[in-house]
């Protein structure tokens, strides 16, 4: 699909001129008025001053690499794509009737840090992760998805929030979410614990730059394993750990790209899946939220999701 530049960088997705958006405002909840003032506390306020524009809404889709924000945008019905300071893109729209948005995060816990500072000052108050990354176990193919509900906290920089034992660990809400999107789409899929690291190469166990051979990564890619955790990525803990110090919900999908028992690598088709999976739990959240308010109840139940043509 071509991409038609608009002002300030923007660029638009989906129908021409002549065909509007759907009004969705109103009907879904849009982002609560910022809460704060830009600052330059993360020395640069030009992307929080950005991302402000775009009118977010409260569920949000964070991609590592930014050119998945445009794979994803091309699923959607509308969106509006834009690139930001320091690599980072984000994209608004619409899909299934509901507003959604997305923005990468980049690699590794300390850049999501700095982009989640923003978006939390927005008000932005639910993130999926929709990411790649290496499976421990032989039977879990490239190509399928894993869904981590908590995560080992091996990515550095949460422990200079709080104390490595504090849990990393999923909203019920928003994996449910994943869970059920991924089934109704009839995707492969796993539910289970992560391990998040700081490093792709010698922290997850691979001969690090130069081929250094790290014991501590060996010992930890052993230790995980025996552990029974699926797979090796580099942003989940951080973000569930960030959440939920913030009261926030999050929740994580990755399609596996490397399987570490064969050796095989390949996407499969699994990107596109796993950013269909997450579109789907931001339809599905909106609509569960949006009857949660109307029944007055604080946090999800089968009545809530149940069924969902009705919501
Ligand atoms: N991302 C990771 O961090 N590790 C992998 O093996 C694949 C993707």
């Amino acid at each position: 699909m071509a991409l038609r530049p608009l002002a300030h960088g923007l660029t638009r997705f989906g129908p021409g001129p002549g065909l509007r958006p759907p009004d969705i405002r109103g009907v879904f909840p849009m982002n609560a008025p910022v809460r704060t003032k830009a600052t330059a506390d993360t020395g640069d306020s030009r992307r929080h001053d950005l991302l402000a524009t775009l009118n977010l809404p409260r569920y949000v889709l964070l991609p590592g690499d930014p050119d998945r924000v445009k794979v994803m945008a091309e699923q959607w019905q509308e969106a509006h794509v834009v690139d930001l300071p320091r690599g980072y893109r984000a994209a608004v729209g619409s899909y299934g009737g509901v507003h959604i948005g997305a923005v990468s995060t980049s690699i590794g816990a300390p850049s999501l840090e700095i982009i989640l500072h923003d978006l939390f000052r927005l008000g932005i108050d639910t993130f999926i992760r929709v990411g790649t990354t290496g499976a421990l176990r032989d039977d879990i193919k490239t190509g399928s998805l894993i869904i981590n509900d908590a995560s080992v906290r091996l990515d550095g920089t949460t422990n200079l929030y709080v104390r490595p034992e504090y849990p990393a660990a999923a909203s019920h809400e928003v994996t449910f979410a994943l869970a059920d999107a991924a089934a109704t789409l009839g995707h492969d899929y796993r539910v289970g614990t992560g391990a998040t690291s700081g490093s792709f190469l010698a922290g997850q166990g691979r001969p690090g730059v130069n081929g250094h051979k790290s014991l501590e990564g060996e010992r930890i890619f052993e230790e995980m394993k025996r552990a029974e955790v699926l797979n090796f990525e580099m942003e989940t803990a951080a973000l569930f750990t960030l959440a939920r110090l913030s009261g926030l919900r999050a929740g994580s999908v990755c399609s596996v790209i490397a399987n570490r028992m064969t050796g095989e690598w390949g996407d499969n088709g699994g990107i596109l899946r796993a950013c269909q999976t997450g579109a789907e739990a931001i339809r599905r959240l909106t609509l569960w939220d949006k009857r949660k308010t109307s029944e007055g109840v604080a946090s999800l139940t089968a009545a809530t999701v149940s069924p969902l043509g009705q919501a």
